[in-house]
């Protein structure tokens, strides 16, 4: 039952549940980032806020302690504060001086090689401060190059709120407006597909080839299946192809896979090429940071150095890029630090892909061992037990049950970071094993068995 998992959950988190209730009266919703209320007031909780974090260890305010699959919303991959970020950065602070200076410094100049290095499609790189700034970014630089309009996205594509690409994001997939305040005329210039499917995506290339400046896809790494691999790869491949033949460029959002999938991120892992990608989160390493790179000739055109020499209009360069964080050190070397722990040490991505199975195919035998039809979708480092068929109040009360568990995890979806252990994979099984044989007879309902 809901109630009795919300009573557990109150008993728990007196303080928790103190703060919200003030930080309600002085910030809308009590947030600032809209998912992290994880929708629990709807059921007459909140979101429980944190005090430390130590490895996928957090603790909340109320000293309970989290096994962290969210992880910084997937950034820290290391985990929280690994000890050589953490060392540079206080060297950073102590003997070198200055969080952000605004000019520029030698370690961009480190970190883009590093990137350079990883991914072969990304040959000249600028940094930003978000995702969302490095998505409106590489919305701007494919319509410049390109000197055409319209970009395809994928239905239910994330790309940040970057009022560009802020389209068909949440059901009902409809072309009517996101959001209030967002001018409706862009809507014009973006068309939605259905990740995956070829032959749609290839209608809505043609049908929009005279006007089409590119394609912008984030392969949802939670959302598919290990099985769906080689399709994905000749998704990609199809749609890159056909995109080439009308002039088009493949945008890849690598925010979250970046770095995370492989090295070399969604495009290693799917062997596939983008023109222009996108970065942020992991590339950080626990700093806040966006990037944008790929082929030198459109990166070329976000170059001021014509136009300050005044051989060029300002028209005829595409500006991007006016952070006044981009490239601080704090990020440059956080990020620089993380690039060369994974650069070194792929048996990383080794363990990564080994937990993630590990997590996938002991939920598939909890479910399995109980008859449930729960789909585990997810691929290397990522789980996803699909609870789409279940209501509100049920997918929140299982939500409930793993946090009072000590799991951190939403809807129920995880990461995991190099630092997971078994004993930490464990722990979340023996959680939802608890949660399953409590929810038995109301699953079976909603799942129709
Ligand atoms: C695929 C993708 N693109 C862009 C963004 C926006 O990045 P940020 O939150 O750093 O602005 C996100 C954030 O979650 C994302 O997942």
């Amino acid at each position: 039952m809901l109630q009795d998992a919300l009573k557990e959950f109150k008993k728990r988190t007196p303080k928790s549940r103190k703060i919200y209730a003030k930080a309600l009266q002085v910030m809308p919703g009590g947030v600032s980032h809209n998912i992290r209320t994880w929708n629990l007031p709807s059921v007459g909780a909140y979101p429980i806020h944190i005090k430390a974090a130590k490895g996928c260890h957090i603790w909340d305010v109320d000293d309970n302690e989290y096994v962290d699959h969210w992880i910084g919303h997937m950034a820290a991959i290391l985990g929280h504060n690994p000890e050589p970020v953490v060392k540079a950065l206080e060297e950073q602070l102590t003997s070198v001086g200055g969080t952000h200076w605004g000019i520029v410094n030698e370690k961009q100049l480190i970190l883009a090689e590093h990137v350079i290095s990883m991914v072969p499609s990304v040959e000249m790189i600028r940094f930003c401060c978000s995702g969302t700034e490095a998505t409106m970014y590489a919305t701007r630089l494919a319509r410049g190059y390109t000197g055409k309009r319209i970009i395809i996205k994928s239905l239910g594509g994330w790309h940040g709120y970057n009022p560009l690409l802020n389209w068909y994001h949440n059901k009902p997939f409809e072309e009517k407006n996101e959001s209030m305040g967002q001018l409706t005329d862009f809507s014009k210039y973006v068309k939605a597909v259905p990740f995956g499917d070829t032959e749609k995506t290839i209608k809505v290339i043609r049908r929009n080839k005279e006007d089409l400046a590119g394609a912008v896809f984030e392969v949802k790494m939670t959302k598919i299946h290990e099985k769906d691999h080689d399709k994905t790869v000749q998704y990609l491949r199809a749609v890159k192809e056909e995109l080439q033949a009308h002039d088009a460029l493949l945008i890849m959002d690598e925010v979250i896979t970046g770095f995370r999938l492989s090295p070399g991120g969604a495009q290693e892992y799917f062997k596939v090429d983008g023109d222009l990608s996108t970065y942020g989160k992991i590339l950080g390493g626990g700093m806040h940071v966006g990037a944008i790179g790929g082929r030198e000739e459109i990166m070329r055109l976000v170059d001021p150095l014509d136009w300050q020499a005044e051989k060029k209009h300002k028209s005829d360069v595409v500006w991007i890029g006016g952070g006044t964080f981009s490239a601080n050190p704090m990020s440059m070397i956080a990020g620089i630090k993380t690039m060369e722990i994974l650069k070194r040490s792929k048996s990383i991505y080794e363990r990564l892909a080994q937990r993630g199975e590990e997590i996938r195919s002991g939920l598939r035998k909890i479910f399995n061992e109980l008859g449930l039809k729960i789909v585990v979708l997810g691929i290397q480092s990522s789980f996803n037990p699909d609870l789409e068929l279940l209501n509100e109040e049920s997918k929140m009360e299982w939500v409930l049950r793993l946090l009072n568990s000590g799991i951190y995890g939403h809807r129920p979806y995880g990461y995991l970071s190099s630092v997971h252990s078994r004993k930490d994979v464990q722990k979340n099984l023996i959680a939802v094993e608890s949660i399953v044989e409590n929810m038995e007879n109301e699953l079976k309902v909603a799942l129709k068995q």
